[in-house]
């Protein structure tokens, strides 16, 4: 039975869709299924799994899926990802427009935080990862991700302000999960991204995070390299860049993927 994992923080590029977009690689790779759903309008991870909009033929994307307001609904929209490295195959997409905007308007409207994971009822059967890339908010959009969520992981980088909002994505899922007809969801993971082994702050908010979070904060941390920004700007997997460190960066999210699996075993 898929696992729906929900991926967030409060705080904007802090490393949400990477970390999300290479985590669906390495899972793809180790041979798992999974389902990448874009709830961030901006579309960054449709795109940098090589999604296209095609304006000729427009495929559905996940706002319509989501006005649909029925059971199942986000199965006509799931599509294959742009990459062409044989275990891509594993990797499936609800990708995401500036469209989804208007989903917003409809947060006051009877039931709407739960149109999400009615879509997704039957929808994602078939695979073991449901990864949902949410927005920098907490408002509408990423509660339509925690609502369909099982768990929920944090990305965060230590940096003050990035923790700050890894704490209120916390403590939204703490005080709100209930609210969300989902009083199960919890946080099982931080992941630490961005880390620069050099500087002092850095390792003064690792010392913070740990202590926040305790066992939450996953091992290994991402450090900041270079390949990570050519990998998303090519839109490419990690397999097929190299330098900038690309083998070291490989190895870190296998190793993470691994904690993934660990953290949230396949139901
Ligand atoms: N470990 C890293 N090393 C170097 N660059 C990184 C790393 N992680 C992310 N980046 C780059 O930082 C930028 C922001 O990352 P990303 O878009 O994944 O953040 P985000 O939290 O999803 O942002 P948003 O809140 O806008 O959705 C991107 O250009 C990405 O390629
Ligand atoms: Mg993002």
């Amino acid at each position: 039975m898929v696992r729906r994992v929900a991926i967030g923080n409060n705080k904007g590029g802090v490393g949400k869709t990477t970390v999300t977009v290479r985590l669906a690689e390495a899972l793809a790779k180790a041979g798992h299924r999974v389902l990448v759903v874009d709830l961030d309008p901006q579309g960054n991870a449709s795109r940098r799994l090589g999604w296209v909009y095609d304006k000729d033929d427009p495929q559905l994307t996940i706002s319509e899926a989501i006005r649909a307001d029925e059971s199942g609904a986000a199965s006509q929209v799931v599509q294959p990802v742009g990459w062409t490295a044989g275990y891509a195959e594993r990797i499936a997409l609800c990708p995401a427009r500036l469209e989804l905007e208007n989903r917003m308007s409809e947060a006051g409207v009877v039931g709407a935080h739960r149109r999400l994971v009615k879509a997704l009822e039957g929808a994602d059967d078939d695979v073991d990862y449901t990864l949902i890339d949410c927005p920098p908010s907490l408002f509408h959009l990423t509660q339509l991700g925690m609502a369909a969520a099982d768990v929920a992981v944090a990305v965060t980088e230590p940096e003050y302000d990035a923790v700050e909002a890894a704490v209120r994505f916390r403590d939204f899922i703490a005080n709100r999960a209930a609210d969300l007809s989902n009083p199960g969801l919890e946080l099982v993971g931080v992941i630490v991204n961005g880390v620069q082994a050099q500087l002092g702050s850095h390792a003064f908010q690792r010392e913070g995070l740990r202590e926040t979070f305790g066992d939450l904060v996953w091992d290994p941390v991402v450090p900041r390299r270079s390949v990570l920004i050519d990998a998303d700007e090519s839109a490419l997997p990690l397999s097929e860049v190299s330098g900038g460190k690309a083998s070291e960066v490989r190895a870190v999210f296998e190793l993470l993927a691994a904690r993934f699996v660990k953290a949230v075993p396949a139901a």
